[in-house]
């Protein structure tokens, strides 16, 4: 079996990695010629644990790694995994997925294989059966169900885990018509993943399943996050065994529930977006998506208030802030409510030092010259006047009343409760623990 991956961003290249070092002849393709190069060399475009392991594992057996287009002729399975970014309007960008597509059409047009095609990108409902098809109906002039499948294949990674979840997602979702091509593709992901649950169901539900998954996970987080904003003014309430208990009915569930400055990433804050706009574009004011997102938004006050409530104005001040990326175990920053939060201290004038284990790259290529970039949490704290933890990195945990000595003055914002188990010779505040 051939099978082709067209885009190598995390959800593409996480599965082309896994697939490949299962002995698979794969090929990956992506339009980036540099990014394709390093890749070929066993780099990985961004960090991702695992990734690099599997990728050497692949290189070594059949992955091909490609520009060229052509080389998905022949393939018996095509995965679409191509970004679909964000629009000024909150709705899609879906340029990435018609070019893509278009080319598909292109080459199907004299394939003599009649592959399944699987559309892994995230778009909002009616987008394959308006957009896609048609397109690649007319590109190769064959028919969608006859000469060739067509799939909804949402894809629930998580970045910092996306080779544990590729491997092992908790669901497939295949949406489109009940053809023989449907039953191949239910063929082959039951022996790719044994055991775990198939979804079959249409295009429009397959696509909507997608937004209803991220918007009912952003809506959790922004819930535990205003719960914890009133935790915060009750002296010794604390959100985590609030949310650990609530966690256990099983109607509510433990995950997803941990407060902090609000989601990000550059899938949470998109989808919702997309969702919204989608939502008024059919007729339905979406109330409680719009406050989810409103939540979420306000969520960056409640620190920039802690800090002035304490340094008054904060012109000149000098302030550290641990972790950069928009979650622990990634150097991505897109969408990172620590970026953010920099973008706004930045504004009020604040001498800022930052620190983060993975993303100081991506983080200068931002900010450049514009804030101080340290080498390990003791010089980040050289001086500071508050230290903000806005990542749960696991090396934040070691931060003792040594580590904090060199601060000029010992003022601790902890937005994840890294070290709400400690107790420091400091002035601490933890978003969602009233102080007492
Ligand atoms: C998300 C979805 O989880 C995944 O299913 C989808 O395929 C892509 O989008 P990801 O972007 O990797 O995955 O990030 P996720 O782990 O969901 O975290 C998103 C944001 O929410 C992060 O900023 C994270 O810090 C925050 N978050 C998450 C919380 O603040 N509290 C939580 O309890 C969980």
């Amino acid at each position: 079996m051939k099978i082709g991956v067209i885009g190598l961003g995390f959800v593409g290249l996480s599965l082309t990695s896994v697939l490949a070092s299962k002995g698979k002849d794969i090929v990956g393709i992506d339009v980036d010629d540099e990014k394709c190069a390093n890749i070929k060399k066993g780099i990985s475009p961004f960090f991702e644990p695992e990734l690099k392991k599997l990728l050497k594992i692949g290189l070594g057996k059949k992955l091909k790694i490609s520009t060229d287009f052509s080389l998905i002729k022949n393939s018996d399975i095509i995965f679409v995994t191509v970004g679909t970014p964000q629009r000024s309007n909150g709705s899609i960008e879906i340029s990435m997925i018609k070019s893509a597509v278009k080319d598909i059409g292109k080459i199907l047009k004299n394939d003599k294989k009649n592959p399944i095609i699987l559309i892994k990108s995230t778009v909002t409902p009616g987008t394959m059966q308006e957009i896609i098809l048609p397109i690649i109906e007319k590109e190769s002039r064959k028919k969608a169900g006859k000469d060739f499948g067509l799939i909804s294949n949402p894809e629930f990674l998580q970045e910092s885990t996306a080779i544990r979840d590729t491997k092992f997602p908790h669901v497939v979702v295949l949406g489109g018509y009940q053809t023989r091509y449907m039953k191949k593709a239910e063929k082959f992901f039951s022996e790719i993943h044994p055991n775990i649950p198939i979804v079959i169901t249409n295009h429009q539900t397959a696509e909507m399943i997608k937004y209803a998954n991220n918007s009912f996970l952003a809506t959790k987080i922004s819930f535990i996050n205003q719960l914890s904003n009133i935790c915060q003014k009750i002296p010794g309430a604390n959100i985590d065994d609030v949310a650990k208990t609530i966690g256990l009915d099983p109607r509510i569930g433990k995950l997803f529930l941990n407060a902090g400055p609000g989601y990000g990433g550059s899938c949470l804050p998109k989808d919702m977006k997309a969702l919204i706009n989608f939502a008024n574009r059919v007729g339905i004011n979406p109330t409680l998506l719009n406050a989810v997102e409103h939540t979420n938004n306000k969520q960056i006050q409640n620190i920039i208030h802690l800090i002035e409530k304490t340094l008054g104005s904060l012109k000149n001040k000098h302030i550290t802030i641990l972790g950069t990326a928009f979650k622990p175990d990634t150097d991505d920053i897109r969408d990172s409510i620590s970026i953010e939060l920099i973008k706004k201290l930045l504004a009020k004038k604040v001498t800022l030092t930052v620190y983060d284990p993975k993303a100081m790259k991506n983080t200068k290529s931002i900010f450049k010259e514009k804030i101080r970039y340290a080498d390990s949490i003791s010089h980040s704290l050289k001086n500071s006047q508050c230290m903000i933890i806005m990542v749960h990195w696991k090396q934040f945990e070691k931060i003792n009343d040594n580590s904090i000595n060199i601060m000029k003055r010992k003022f601790i914002i902890d937005c994840r409760r890294v070290l709400s188990g400690k107790k420091l010779n400091s002035n601490y505040y933890a978003i969602g623990i009233g102080k007492a």
